[in-house]
């Protein structure tokens, strides 16, 4: 059955699903191996000099919230995201976490952004392409507001490679390719990030590759598995009781200490030509 990945319409989900992706957003943003791929592109692209940064598919402002906490980062963060609910909760994490001065966050769709050209030092999407109608669309916007000499980012997972290991390998395929379809518009897009980013003029600096892998026990992958219980089903790709199966294979793999789920991670550094 065709999917329709709930991250591409969260301004038309329920509040328990959004609660679903909060839990989500917020339990990788305490990861380490997350959390250091973010921190590779702050330093790589050398943002404690940024006075501007614009943060696309914000959520719950995790990477804004990371930036500000540097402690030679003097400037602010604008976070926009599709979900009233999720800027709401951006607002809230931020102003507990002693941030809300600096960071400002709003509604908006980041295929047409309505901010002026050339007004932002740094522009990062932070998993954000792998969920877009229009990928091409939105880096266009992003060079738009980025002023020259700014630095752009976009990471994010490279999709297509994110495997889950069952007992049985050919359904461990089935299951994999069912997850994917229900959780990501583009799993193929990292791939592509080249050939759109010469269509909008923009240089690439740098590219990080990771592999994030758990084998034995989960960590990283179990609020993604859990959250697949919720987001599975409201994709339209699996019913509840097979998302409940498989989430409950996933975690009892980890529990015996066979857990496999991994996926690769990809950053894109780009300028302005
Ligand atoms: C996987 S989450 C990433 C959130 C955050 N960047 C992080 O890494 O914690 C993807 C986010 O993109 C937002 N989003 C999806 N499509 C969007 C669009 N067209 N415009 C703005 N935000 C969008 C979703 O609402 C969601 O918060």
């Amino acid at each position: 059955m065709a999917g329709t990945d709930p991250w591409n319409g969260t301004d038309r989900l329920d509040e328990a699903t959004l609660d679903v992706m909060v839990a989500r957003l917020e339990a990788r943003g305490k990861n380490a191996a997350f959390v250091g791929m973010l921190d590779d592109y702050l330093d790589a692209m050398e943002i404690d000099g940024a006075a501007s940064v614009l943060d696309l598919g914000c959520g719950t402002g995790l990477v804004s919230r990371r930036i500000c906490a540097r402690p030679d980062f003097a400037g602010t963060c604008h976070g926009i995201d599709l979900s009233d609910y999720l800027v709401r909760a951006a607002r809230r994490y931020a102003a507990d976490e002693g941030a809300g001065e600096r960071t400002r966050f709003e509604v908006g769709d980041t295929h047409s952004l309505n901010l002026a050209e050339a007004s932002y030092d740094a522009v990062i999407a932070h998993t954000l392409f792998s969920h877009l109608d229009d990928p091409g669309a939105v880096l266009g916007e992003m060079a738009r507001v980025v002023r020259p000499g700014g630095r752009i980012v976009v990471y994010d997972g490279d999709y297509a490679s994110l495997t889950f290991e069952e007992a049985d390998p050919e359904q461990s395929r089935q299951n994999s390719d069912r997850v994917i379809e229900a959780l990501v518009t583009q799993p193929r897009v990292l791939r592509q990030m080249l050939r759109i980013a010469k269509r909008h003029g923009l240089v690439l600096d740098r590219m990080f590759s990771y592999v994030l892998t758990e084998a034995g026990r989960a960590d990283f992958w179990v609020s993604a598995v859990e959250g697949l219980r919720v987001l599975g089903p409201r994709s339209g790709v699996m019913t509840e009781a097979e998302a409940n199966a498989w989430a409950d294979a996933q975690l009892a793999a980890s529990e015996e200490g066979v857990f496999f789920g991994s996926s690769n991670y990809y950053t894109y550094l780009f300028r302005p030509a």
